[in-house]
């Protein structure tokens, strides 16, 4: 049976090293994950009104497709030491209408990327504090913070760096770990 995971990227930039970095998980987690970026760039802005009428298809549609996933993914750049707030919109779009939040229960991890060398410590953590509020049980063990992260990515989208690839490979092997520990009930 496979595990799906949905992949949330941070950042919407063509050129994105995050999600350079997303995709060379994706590659590095097969087979035993299989990995699904699902697009946030489109999504309104979270509106409480809309949601009480007629949502916008953009909302329901994203709300499906992460339901349909056994866990997520966040791989994320920091924006003024926070989470981009393309990220924190999809994460409040999914949230919410009030009790039907498709976060609820689903195991988690977190990837933070900067080409700086702090590696988004500080868009690690602050997105880590929605995830406690959201009952997502979170991999704690190993933390990946990815600093210099523009010289770790090879031309054809892959890892350069064989140390970096080994960190990553067992980052995805402990979190399939985690996600077939903390499946919710009857999953
Ligand atoms: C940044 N950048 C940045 N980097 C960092 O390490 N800590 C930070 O707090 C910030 N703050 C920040 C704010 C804004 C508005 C921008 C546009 C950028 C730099 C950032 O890491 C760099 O632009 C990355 O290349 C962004 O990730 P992608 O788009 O390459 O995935």
């Amino acid at each position: 049976m496979s595990v799906d995971v949905a992949v949330l990227v941070g950042s919407l930039r063509k050129e994105s090293f995050t999600r350079k970095l997303a995709n060379a998980m994706i590659e590095l987690a097969k087979p035993a994950l299989r990995l699904e970026i699902i697009e946030i760039g489109r999504l309104p802005f979270y509106n409480q009104d809309e949601d009480e009428g007629q949502p916008p298809a953009g909302w329901t549609d994203f709300r499906q497709a992460v339901r349909a996933m056994d866990a997520v993914l966040f791989v994320t750049p920091e924006y003024n030491r926070s989470v981009p707030a393309v990220l924190k919109n999809a994460i409040d779009v999914g949230s919410r209408p009030y009790g039907a939040s498709v976060w609820d229960g689903k195991p988690a991890a977190v990837v933070s990327a900067s080409p700086g060398a702090m590696g988004g410590f500080g868009a690690n953590h602050h997105l880590r504090q929605s995830l406690v509020f959201l009952n997502m049980p979170t991999l704690q063990q190993p933390e990946a913070y990815i600093g210099h992260v523009a010289a770790l990515l090879d031309a054809s989208g892959g890892i350069a760096n064989e140390g970096t690839r080994n960190f990553l490979t067992t980052f995805l092997l402990k979190f399939g770990s985690w996600i077939e520990a903390n499946r919710p009930h009857g999953a």
